[in-house]
C-alpha cells in the first residue's frame, strides 16, 4: 500500500494534466461532426497505453467508432483481466446552464469539472495509470488487456459484433469495469446490478401541416395534447406501466433479499434536499432504492413539437414526438418489451392521428454474483485503500453490452466504479472528485493482487 501511495503522490499532477488532455478533445459518440475527435481520443488512449507499459495497442476499425485494444501478456499460464471502458461522452446541451465550458475542464472545490470527468474518460483513465502503476512498480503479477470503446452512450451498437470478431483476443478471466457509483467517499460499494433498457422515439402526426391555433384550435386534433394524454396513460395512480404484458417477466425480489437490501444506508430528506423536490414519486410499495435498483420503470427523456424558439408563434403543430426509455430489470428481455410498447402505442393511437412506434437501442440487465473471485477480489481492495467494506448495491443505470459480454465471450463482468450521484453525469456541470479520481488509482493495483490470490 505504501509504494501504491507514494507512486500516486508523486505523480498526481501528471495523471490530471493527462486525463485533461483526454476531457478537451469532445468525442461525443451521438454526433457524425465529431469522427476526428472520436479517432483523436481512441488514438490518445492507444498512446497513453503503450507509455503505460503495455506491450501492444491498436485502434480497431469497427462499422461505428473504433475501438483501442492493448494489452500486457506476462504469461500465458497466469489469470487476464479485461478492462472495459468507453472514451465517448454524452451530448453537453443546454451550454448556458454549464458554469464552464464542458471541455475545458477545471479544478472547483476538490472536484474535476467537464463533459466525461466521471462518464466514463476519469474512471477509464484511472485504469490506464493503475496499469502504469503496476508496471513501474514491478508489481503486476498477470496479464492484462484493455478494450475502450467509443460508442456506449449510443447504445454500443458495433460492439457485439466485435467480441464476437475477436473472441480469441478477447479471452479473459473477468471483465474489469469502472463506469458506475458508490455510494459516498466514505460509504464504499460495489454494483451488483445493472438495469436493462428500451429506448423508443414516437411520432405522433394529426393534421398534414402546422394549423394557425386559432382558425383550426379545438376542430382538429392536436398531435401535441395527444401525445401528453398518451403518454400520461401509460402509467397509473400507482406509478405501475400499464403496458399489457409488461410485468409478465419480472423477476420478483424475496423479502428477505429486500430486507438485506435496506441495509444500505439512505436518506430519503438528503436525496430530496439534493435534488430540491419536496416529495419523490415511483411505483406504490417499494422504497426509492428499490425502485431504481429492482422494479421496471418508465420516463420520457425528451418531448417536442409545435414552436419551441423564442417567443411566441401560434400554432396547432403537425406532428409531436417524443423519445421514451423504459429500464428493464433482469429476466426482462428488451426485444420482447420493444415489442409489446410498439403493438400498445399504436393500439392507443387517438382518432384522428397516426401513430408510430420504434426502437433506437436496449439491451438486457446484468445481475453480478457476490460468491465469485472478482466479487471477494474487489470488495478485499475496497476495504483496503476504503478502511470499509463495500456494500453489494443493484443500480439503475445500464451498461447493455455486460450482458452480451457474458453472452458472447462467457465473460463475467464486475463492476467497481468509483463515480457518485451527485457527479451529474449526463446533466451541465458534470464532475468528479480528485479524491475518488486518486482513490481508485489506488485501489485498481489492490483489485489485481486479490485477484490472482484469489485465482491461485
Ligand atoms: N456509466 C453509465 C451507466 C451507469 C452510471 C450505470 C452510473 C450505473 C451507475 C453509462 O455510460 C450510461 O450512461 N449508460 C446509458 C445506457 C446507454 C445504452 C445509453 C444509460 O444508462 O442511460
Ligand atoms: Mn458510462
Ligand atoms: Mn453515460
Amino acid at each position: 500500500m505504501e509504494t501504491i501511495k507514494n507512486y500516486v503522490e508523486t505523480n498526481k499532477e501528471r495523471f490530471l494534466e493527462e486525463l485533461f488532455e483526454l476531457i478537451r478533445i469532445p468525442s461525443i459518440s451521438a454526433k457524425a461532426e465529431a469522427k476526428d475527435d472520436m479517432l483523436k481520443s481512441a488514438e490518445y488512449i492507444k498512446a497513453a497505453l503503450i507509455s503505460a507499459g503495455a506491450d501492444h495497442a491498436e485502434v480497431k476499425e469497427t462499422k461505428g467508432w473504433p475501438v483501442v485494444y492493448g494489452h500486457k501478456i506476462i504469461d500465458e499460464s497466469l489469470p487476464t483481466v479485461l478492462v472495459y471502458g468507453h472514451y465517448d461522452v454524452q451530448p453537453v446541451e443546454p451550454l448556458d446552464l454549464w458554469d464552464s465550458p464542458p471541455f475545458e475542464p477545471e479544478v472547483r472545490d476538490g472536484k474535476i469539472y467537464a463533459r466525461g470527468a466521471d462518464d466514463d474518460k476519469g474512471q477509464l483513465y484511472m485504469h490506464v495509470k493503475a496499469f502504469e502503476l503496476m508496471n513501474r512498480t514491478g508489481t503486476l503479477t498477470c496479464n492484462v488487456k484493455f478494450m475502450i470503446e467509443g460508442e456506449e452512450e449510443i447504445g454500443s451498437p458495433s460492439l457485439k459484433q466485435f467480441c464476437k470478431e475477436n473472441k480469441e483476443l478477447l479471452k479473459a478471466d473477468v471483465i474489469l469495469i469502472s463506469d458506475t457509483t458508490m455510494i459516498a467517499q466514505d460509504t464504499p460499494s460495489i454494483t451488483v446490478g445493472l438495469r436493462g433498457l428500451s429506448f423508443m422515439e414516437v411520432e405522433v402526426t394529426g393534421p398534414n401541416r402546422d394549423l394557425h391555433s386559432g382558425l383550426f384550435g379545438g376542430a382538429v386534433g392536436n398531435p401535441a395534447n395527444l401525445l401528453a394524454k398518451m403518454i400520461a396513460s401509460l402509467t397509473d395512480e400507482n406509478n405501475h406501466i400499464a403496458i399489457p404484458g409488461f410485468y409478465d417477466d419480472v423477476q420478483e425480489v424475496s423479502d428477505s433479499e429486500r430486507s438485506e437490501m435496506a441495509k444500505a444506508p439512505f436518506s430519503e430528506e438528503a436525496y430530496k434536499k439534493a435534488l430540491d423536490i419536496n416529495e419523490v414519486v415511483g411505483e406504490a410499495g417499494f422504497s426509492s432504492n428499490e425502485r431504481t435498483g429492482i422494479r421496471p420503470s418508465l420516463d420520457v427523456n425528451g418531448i417536442w413539437s409545435g414552436y419551441t424558439g423564442e417567443g411566441a408563434k401560434t400554432v396547432l403543430p403537425s406532428k409531436a414526438y417524443a423519445k421514451i426509455s423504459m429500464r428493464l430489470v433482469p429476466n426482462q428481455d428488451s426485444g420482447k418489451i420493444d415489442e409489446l410498447f410498439i403493438k400498445h402505442f399504436e393500439s392507443i393511437a387517438p382518432e384522428g392521428t397516426k401513430v408510430k412506434a420504434k426502437s433506437l437501442h436496449g439491451g438486457q440487465g446484468y445481475v453480478t454474483p457476490i460468491d465469485f473471485p472478482a466479487y471477494r477480489a474487489a470488495s478485499s481492495a475496497i476495504e483496503e485503500s476504503f478502511g470499509k467494506q463495500p456494500i453489494p448495491v443493484r443500480s439503475g443505470g445500464s451498461i447493455p453490452i455486460v450482458s452480451d459480454f457474458e453472452e458472447v465471450l462467457g465473460i463475467k463482468s464486475i463492476l467497481m466504479g468509483f463515480g457518485l450521484d451527485s457527479d451529474a453525469i449526463h446533466s451541465p456541470n458534470e464532475n468528479y472528485p480528485l479524491f475518488n479520481f486518486y482513490k481508485g488509482i489506488e485501489t485498481i493495483p489492490l483489485f489485481y493482487k486479490y485477484f490472482v490470490e484469489e485465482m491461485k
